[in-house]
């Protein structure tokens, strides 16, 4: 049977870890060559090492997303190795909490450069290698961009950016046929959730807040992404598509 993303190159950012690391062995496994990118060296190598070592094609590149130098040199080294970039997975991102008032300038402007200006950045130096054959991007975004989520100011304010800046993306580029999605997950157990999960009692809270009755795992989050990379969603474009266990479909409560 013919794999889903036999032939094509994917560029995943945040690969090292968590739903990036999924996503990474899930368009492997479909058939796909994978630049794993992450600031975290030995993470980043580690999945790029596992991949490889099941026999999947994949290489490491260390990137910090928010220098444009090291994005730009980043993906030509990329262009270098494989020849050809059909899919950004854009998942690099870190999580911050607070209200606006507790919230320092500095936490603000990291955030944002991670998690925003990341994203443009990673678009800027891939796309003039989308532009003749097509290709597809998928921004990781978050429920916290769709819905109010209390505690996260910096944080669910970059989300609802990338959403939006998905929907800019996928008009600007859609006469190279180019589409631009992103994800929204809700609560995912990666090394980022994991501070949530330490106290019993928020945890068991946090997890009936997702109707479905459980968090998400980095592979849920996976094969959305994975049906967003494929021709399978060749008629998708522009869309925020929530993977949330039911999270942003209202009150779970019975009222
Ligand atoms: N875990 C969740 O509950 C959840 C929910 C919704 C959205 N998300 C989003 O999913 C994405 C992945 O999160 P995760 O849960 O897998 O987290 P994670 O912490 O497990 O992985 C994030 C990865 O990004 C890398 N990274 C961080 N800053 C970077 C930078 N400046 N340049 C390059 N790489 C960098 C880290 O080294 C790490 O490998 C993030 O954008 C996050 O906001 C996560």
């Amino acid at each position: 049977m013919q794999m889903l993303l036999e032939g094509m190159t994917a560029v995943v950012t945040g690969a090292g870890s968590g739903i990036g690391q999924a996503s990474a062995s899930a368009m492997a496994r479909e058939g796909a060559s994978v630049a794993i990118l992450d600031s975290n060296e030995a993470a980043g190598r580690q999945t790029a090492g596992e991949l490889t070592a099941q026999k999947f094609k994949a290489a490491f590149f260390s990137l910090n997303v928010t220098s444009e130098e090291q994005v730009r040199a980043a993906m030509a080294q990329v262009i270098n190795k494989f020849g050809r970039i059909d899919i950004l997975h854009n998942n690099a991102g870190i999580a911050i909490r607070h209200t606006v008032t507790e919230q320092d300038e500095q936490g603000w402007q990291t955030c944002m450069d991670v998690n925003l200006k990341g994203v443009f950045l990673c678009a800027k130096h891939v796309i003039p290698h989308m532009l003749d054959r097509g290709g597809s991007i998928i921004n990781t975004a978050s429920v916290t961009g769709i819905v109010g989520v209390r505690n996260r100011a910096a944080y669910s304010a970059t989300k609802g950016a990338v959403v939006a800046l998905t929907r800019n993306m996928a008009l600007d580029y859609a006469r190279h046929q180019i589409r631009v999605n992103c994800i929204c997950p809700g609560f995912v157990r990666t090394p980022m959730a994991k501070a949530l999960l330490e106290d019993p009692i928020k945890a068991k809270r946090l997890v009936d807040t997702h109707p479905l009755g459980r968090l998400g795992t980095p592979e849920d989050v996976a094969n959305a992404v994975l049906f967003l990379a494929s021709d399978l969603a060749s008629w998708v474009t522009g869309h925020a598509l929530v993977v949330d266990g039911g999270f942003s479909a209202g009150r779970p409560e019975e009222i």
